[in-house]
């Protein structure tokens, strides 16, 4: 039987562990971290996660200052607003939920906000602070996971860890803190040849390829850790994840379930950038 890695409770204690911290924060006469939410036009599930980073603000007690934008929003007006919260000195963070209206340049938008106030860790200098191994903001799916496997005793160092997935959110960070872990680290992606031959040498499989059910038990070698960070909603309105978990959780030693592994320790980094971020 594998162990089910909780994500959700994990990322519970986490929540809990900033609210003292921000209690204590608070007591020594220091400001309360703020968070400035900037969400453009009316995507459902954008207004949703929106709404679940506030109420872990609130129940951690930072405070979070909404900017809600039509979708008409031009990127100029945008841009200004990042400005004027870039300038803020009651502002410790700035996110703004991804995507964005297709006439505005995401790019654009992420290099804009200040490197000292990007707790998603998305501009390009906290990438790079990344890539060079300097502390910086990190990318908050791919630093939760590692949190995920330290706190349940997981051994990274010296393990060969096989990424799938290769965005800047996730499969590129992710690969770059597993090395910073002392893993043996390989990327792979949609266009991989021989794909089931490499994963199945992962002492670590890391699934973000964005295919729903995707990895299949001949994927995974005997044993393996498997991290699902696949989110997706089937025809009769249930979430799984990249991993056929049925078959795949007798084979391997520890798994993440979809729901409640990965998807809620993004939220717990995201507060922890934030309180970091003060
Ligand atoms: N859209 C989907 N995931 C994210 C995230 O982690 N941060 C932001 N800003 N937008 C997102």
């Amino acid at each position: 039987m594998a162990l089910v890695i909780d994500g959700k409770a994990t990322s519970q204690a986490i929540k809990d562990e900033l609210k003292l911290e921000v209690a204590r924060l608070s007591e020594a006469g220091k400001p309360v971290p703020c968070l400035a939410v900037v969400l453009v036009g009316e995507d459902p599930a954008s207004k949703v996660y929106v709404k679940n980073k506030k109420n872990a603000c609130a129940y951690i007690g930072i405070e979070s200052r909404s900017i809600e934008l039509p979708d008409q929003t031009s990127e100029e007006t945008l841009l200004g607003i990042i400005d004027e919260l870039n300038a803020d000195p009651s502002v410790n963070g700035i996110l703004v939920q991804l995507p964005l209206p297709l006439h505005i340049d995401e790019d654009r938008v992420i290099e804009r906000i200040s490197p000292d106030k990007d707790v998603d860790g998305f501009n390009p200098l906290n990438a790079g602070r990344l890539f060079t191994g300097r502390p910086g903001f990190v990318s908050c799916t791919p630093a939760g996971i590692v949190e995920l496997l330290k706190r349940h005793n997981i051994e990274i160092a010296g393990k060969h860890c096989v990424v799938v997935g290769r965005s800047n959110i996730v499969g590129k960070p992710m690969a770059l803190l597993m090395l910073r872990e002392n893993a043996t680290v390989t990327v792979c992606h949609s266009k991989t040849v021989n794909l089931k031959e490499i994963t199945s040498q992962a002492d670590i499989l890391i699934c973000a390829i964005g295919k729903p059910r995707f990895f299949t038990a001949d994927y995974v070698k005997e044993g393996a850790v498997v991290v699902d960070v696949g989110i997706h909603r089937m025809e009769d309105g249930k979430l799984c994840g990249d991993v056929r978990y049925d078959e795949v959780e007798p084979k391997c030693s520890a798994i993440t379930p979809v729901p409640g592994g990965v998807g809620p320790m993004t939220i717990a980094m995201l507060m922890k950038n934030c309180v970091e971020a003060v």
